[in-house]
C-alpha cells in the first residue's frame, strides 16, 4: 500500500523508532525494505487498540506498557514453520540420540519453536529412537511470541499442515478430529507429554534452561539478528551444551564469524569446539 492510501500517517521517523524498539526488545534487525510490512502489521493493532497515531502508539511502547509491548513483539515476529522443515536434520538428530547411553534423559532445547511443529517433529523423531522408553526424551520448546506459544501448547493443526507427514507417523502420533473438530488434527497426549513450552527471549542474558543439553535447535531465527547479537547468543549456548552435543541452525545461518566457538559439521549442524561429536551426514 502506498503512503498516500494509508489510514495512519507513518513517517520515516516512526519506522526508525519501531526499528530501535524491536531491536532492543527482541534483537530483530529490520531492513529498510520492511517499511510496508511493519506498517501493515502495526496498523491493525493501532485500529483495535484505538490509537490515533503511530506517535502516540510508540510512546506507549517506550513508556513500558507491558500489554502493548507483547502485542508489538508478537506483531513483528515472523513465525513461518512446518513439520519436518529442513528434513535432513532429523536423521542427524536420530543418529545422535541413538548413541545416547546411560539412564539420564536425552535433552533437546528447541529455542525458537513458533507454533510447535518443530518441537513435535523432534518429539516424533525421539519417540522412534527411544521406542521402549519414550519418556527418555525431554524437549524444552520456547519462543518469545506468546501467541504462537499458545498455539503450540494446544497441539492442534489444520489437516493441511500435517499432510506432508508420513501416514504411519500421522496415525501413530496424531488424532483426527470429527464433528466440531472436523478438519483438524491433534497431537496425541503421549507425544505432547515429551514437550514443555516456555516463553524465553533469546536476547535475555539469563535463560531458565538447565545445562547439560544434548542438542539445541536454533533454526531460522538468527537470520533476524545482527552479527553481534548472534555472537552473544552463541556464546550463551556454549555452556549449556554437553561437549558432544549439537547445535542445529537454519539453512541460511552460517556461523562462519563464530568459528572460534562452534565447528561446522556440514548442513548447518555445529559442534561446540573442544567436543567430540558425531559427524553430520
Ligand atoms: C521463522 S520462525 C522459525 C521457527 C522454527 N524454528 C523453524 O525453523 O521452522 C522464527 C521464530 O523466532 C521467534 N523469535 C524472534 N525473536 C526471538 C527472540 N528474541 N527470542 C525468542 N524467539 C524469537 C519468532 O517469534 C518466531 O516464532
Amino acid at each position: 500500500m502506498g503512503p498516500a492510501a494509508r489510514e495512519f500517517n507513518f513517517t520515516t521517523r516512526d519506522f526508525e523508532r519501531v526499528r530501535r524498539l524491536i531491536h532492543a526488545l527482541a534483537g530483530i534487525s529490520l531492513s529498510d525494505c520492511k517499511q510496508d510490512l511493519v506498517y501493515g502489521r502495526l496498523a491493525r493493532r493501532l485500529r483495535s487498540s484505538g490509537s490515533h497515531s503511530f506517535d502516540a502508539y510508540l510512546n506507549e511502547i517506550e513508556a513500558g506498557n507491558q500489554t502493548e509491548i507483547e502485542f508489538f513483539v508478537n506483531a513483528l515476529t515472523t513465525n513461518l514453520t512446518s513439520f519436518f522443515r529442513e528434513a535432513h536434520h532429523f536423521p542427524v538428530l536420530a543418529e545422535h540420540a541413538g548413541r545416547h547411553k546411560g539412564a539420564e534423559p536425552y535433552r533437546v532445547w528447541c529455542s525458537a519453536c513458533s507454533t510447535g511443529e518443530e518441537a513435535y517433529s523432534i518429539a516424533i523423531t525421539l519417540s522412534e529412537v527411544f521406542a521402549r522408553q519414550p519418556a527418555k526424551a525431554q524437549i524444552i520448546a520456547s519462543d518469545l511470541d506468546t501467541q504462537v506459544l499458545e498455539a503450540a501448547r494446544s497441539g492442534v493443526y489444520p489437516l493441511d499442515r500435517v499432510q506432508g507427514i508420513d501416514p504411519a507417523r500421522l496415525r501413530r502420533f496424531f488424532q483426527r478430529g470429527s464433528g466440531s473438530t472436523e478438519g483438524l488434527a491433534r497431537v496425541r497426549r503421549e507425544l505432547a507429554a515429551l514437550v514443555r513450552f516456555e516463553q524465553v527471549n533469546l536476547l535475555d542474558s539469563r535463560w531458565p534452561i538447565e545445562p547439560g543439553l544434548d542438542v539445541i535447535f536454533c533454526r531460522n531465527v538468527m537470520i533476524y539478528f545482527d552479527k553481534p547479537t548472534q555472537r552473544k547468543l552463541l556464546q550463551q549456548f556454549l555452556p549449556l551444551l554437553k561437549p558432544d552435543g549439537l547445535l542445529i541452525c537454519g539453512h541460511s545461518e552460517s556461523l562462519m564469524h563464530c568459528a572460534d566457538l562452534f565447528r561446522n559439521l556440514g548442513r548447518t549442524v555445529y559442534a561446540p569446539l573442544g567436543g567430540n561429536p558425531l559427524p553430520a551426514r
